[in-house]
């Protein structure tokens, strides 16, 4: 009944974590959920009141233009001025996005032809993988190690792979690792992707999470980068909008426009009340961000302390809500995590699910309160792995 293309995949990372909490919580289990990155706090008011303001105006409640609303792409534009330094022309460096993840998945589309390489850090988010596949291209991982900052190790890439090698996904502050990249490092990317002719594709999801008065910079930043690069942002963590699907690229204009072409013949496009919104986030203060970050940050000690407390070897980290923790020894990924759900009811990603070099860590999601975080070190400790 499925296609090739279908029956060559694993489940969805999430969806089958999903399955495996929801057969524990049948069981009575009380779960702490630390999986999937989706902040538990709610949009902040000012946006939800600004959705409600927008939607009452029967003008946003037809078909949206195919590459956003202008409000949005100048709010999305000023934005990456005022707080990454880039300035972008909004109506051709900027695309409204139905969340990051739907770019990932469909840049492939615009730029990959069957056989081409697609180079992609790994441990990583799982799309660069599948989206790669699905556009016929041949997906090549770039490790990431500890012992390189979690910062893949260009120079070792095999000539006959960079010959064929056209685009390149990478993503600092990194998922799941946590890891964080300086400018020094993208104008390293785009030196790299200039002499090779490959497009660069930078996921700044993460961008806005840092900590200890850390600021992520933006890949465009990097002189040279918008000639070759591609960057996206998202609504979802900066400010609580996982359900909302919302997002944006920025870059390249004609790499821009490829992805607008794919865009324009799959989808219809994000909902212009949703656009305004999203609108109102970027241009008003950013206060409700750095609340956010206080909270996180206060969650990261709390965990961090905790498993170090059970001799796991974690920093604290200046970006993301992910922490990245070795593993104890004598423990699979698969092994820890289901020893985690089945004795402690805990929820933890295997770091195998990012990438055959996630093998020997786990992933925590800073996604619950204090309290629940301290229940969880608890029950960790009482494992006594
Ligand atoms: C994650 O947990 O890695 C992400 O939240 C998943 C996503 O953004 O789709």
């Amino acid at each position: 009944m499925y296609s090739d293309r279908i029956n060559a995949l694993p489940p969805y990372l999430f969806a089958a974590i999903d399955e495996a909490k929801a057969e524990a919580r049948g069981r009575g289990v009380d779960v702490i959920d630390l999986g999937i990155g989706d902040p538990d706090l709610p949009t902040h008011p000012h946006i939800v009141e600004a959705l409600c303001e927008a939607v009452k105006d029967p003008k946003t409640h037809s078909y949206p233009s195919h590459n956003g609303l202008y409000e949005f792409r100048k709010a999305a534009a000023d934005w990456c001025e005022k707080y990454k330094g880039v300035k972008l022309d909004p109506d051709t460096e900027v695309l409204t996005l139905i969340g990051s993840k739907e770019a990932v998945a469909h840049i492939p589309l615009a730029f990959v032809n069957p056989g081409d390489i697609v180079l992609y850090t790994d441990p990583g988010y799982p799309v660069y993988k599948i989206g790669t596949e699905f556009a016929g291209g041949e997906p090549y991982p770039l490790a990431l190690k500890a012992e390189n900052d979690f910062l893949p190790d260009l120079d070792a890439i095999p000539g006959d792979i960079l010959k064929r090698a056209k685009l390149f996904f990478f993503n600092y502050p990194n998922n799941p690792t946590a890891a964080v990249a300086d400018l020094a490092f993208f104008e390293k990317v785009v030196e790299f992707c200039k002499k090779n002719d490959i497009i660069a594709v930078h996921d700044n999801a993460y961008c806005q999470m840092v900590y200890d008065g850390y600021e992520a910079p933006s890949f465009l930043a990097a002189k040279g980068a918008m000639d070759i690069g591609i960057e996206l942002y998202s609504h979802s963590k900066t400010y609580n909008m996982t359900g909302w699907r919302l997002g944006f690229a920025v870059g390249n204009k004609d790499l821009i426009k490829g992805l607008d072409k794919v865009k324009s013949n799959i989808d219809s496009g994000t909902f212009e009340a949703v656009q305004l919104a999203g609108a109102v986030a970027m241009n008003g203060s950013q206060a409700c961000v750095a609340e956010m970050n206080e909270i996180y940050k206060e969650r990261r000690d709390i965990l961090i302390e905790g498993l170090r407390s059970m001799g796991l070897h974690v920093e604290p980290q200046k970006a993301t809500f992910y922490i990245w923790a070795p593993l104890p020894k004598g423990f699979t990924s698969i092994e820890f995590a289901g020893l985690l759900l089945e004795k402690a009811g805990i929820v933890a990603t295997p770091g195998l699910g990012f990438g055959a070099a996630g093998e020997g860590y786990i992933r925590f999601a800073l996604t619950r309160p204090v309290e629940r975080l301290q229940e969880a070190v608890e029950r960790m400790k009482k494992l006594q792995f």
